[in-house]
């Protein structure tokens, strides 16, 4: 096991890929807390699966916009773990309209939650990462941050900042013991994408060279590589894994 003995926070990690990215930590013999917002019942099956492997899990509820909240849930995670070695920020909606049509508040809350949520939950662990010289921060961009999408301007300027945003801090940190990456998920079959029109999904098919979306599972392995020490020489990176969508 990879991650014996290591303790981990996702956000979002009561569905879609951030519960993939638990589930496959956990596996690797990570303890895990799971954060979400509303989806308690969702995050306490992620909960029990993880102890079924024999790993410590706990819940973690908070708004990752909101920093006092999240600052609290930091405090609550650090009482029950001790240490953080392993953050995995995931959490992300998406709000989609076309910008003429895109509301202020639309704009806002994307931003919130994809940009300040990393910043806020980087923000209230880093200290103690500093502290013991060690730490995997692991941020979940996407394809459309790089290279924009229709109707995804508030999305896509989100996942850019979180992009920018990790390569800086991957400067700042590296030589004291944290590595700092994304990874950046093509289309991937969870709740985010089941709206997709099956006109858009069949032309979306059409420009992927793999011909098919990727798997929750697919990301939650790369994040394992890059947060074991397989991957301690990978920081300001921005795994892409799109089945060639971007290349
Ligand atoms: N699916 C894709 O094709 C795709 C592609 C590229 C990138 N991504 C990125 O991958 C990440 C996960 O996407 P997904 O498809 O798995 O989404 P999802 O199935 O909609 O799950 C979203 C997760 O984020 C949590 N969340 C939402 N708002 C939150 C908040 N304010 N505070 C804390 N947690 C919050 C949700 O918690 P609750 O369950 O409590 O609501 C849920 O666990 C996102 O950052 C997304 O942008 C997804």
């Amino acid at each position: 096991m990879k991650l014996k003995g290591r303790t981990a926070l996702v956000t979002g990690g009561s569905r879609g890929i951030g519960r993939a990215i638990a589930l496959a930590l956990a596996q690797e013999g990570a303890d895990v807390a799971v954060n979400y917002v509303s989806s308690e019942g969702a995050a306490k099956e992620v909960g029990e699966e993880i102890r079924k492997m024999g790993r410590v899990s706990i819940l973690a509820q908070a708004d990752v916009g909101d920093y006092p909240d999240t600052f609290r849930m930091a405090q609550d995670v650090m009482k029950e773990f001790g240490h953080l070695d392993i953050l995995v920020n995931n959490a992300g909606i998406n709000s989609d309209k076309t910008f003429v049509k895109m509301d202020h508040a639309s704009w806002r809350k994307v931003l919130a939650i994809n940009l300040d949520g990393v910043f806020n939950c980087t923000k209230v662990f880093i200290d103690q990462m500093l502290k013991q010289e060690y730490g995997r921060v692991v941020n979940i961009t996407s394809v459309i941050g790089q290279i924009g999408n229709f109707g995804q301007a508030n999305y896509a300027a989100s996942k850019a900042g979180v992009a920018a945003f990790t390569k800086s801090l991957a400067k700042e940190l590296a030589g004291k013991g944290i590595t700092v990456n994304a990874v950046a998920p093509g289309f991937i079959e969870t709740e985010m994408v089941q709206g997709i029109p099956d006109k858009v999904r069949d032309r979306l098919l059409s420009q992927i060279p793999l011909k098919r979306f990727g798997t929750a599972a697919e990301v939650g392995r790369a994040v394992v590589y890059i947060v074991s020490s397989d991957g301690d020489y990978i920081t300001g990176a921005e795994l892409s894994i799109n089945g060639g969508l971007l290349m």
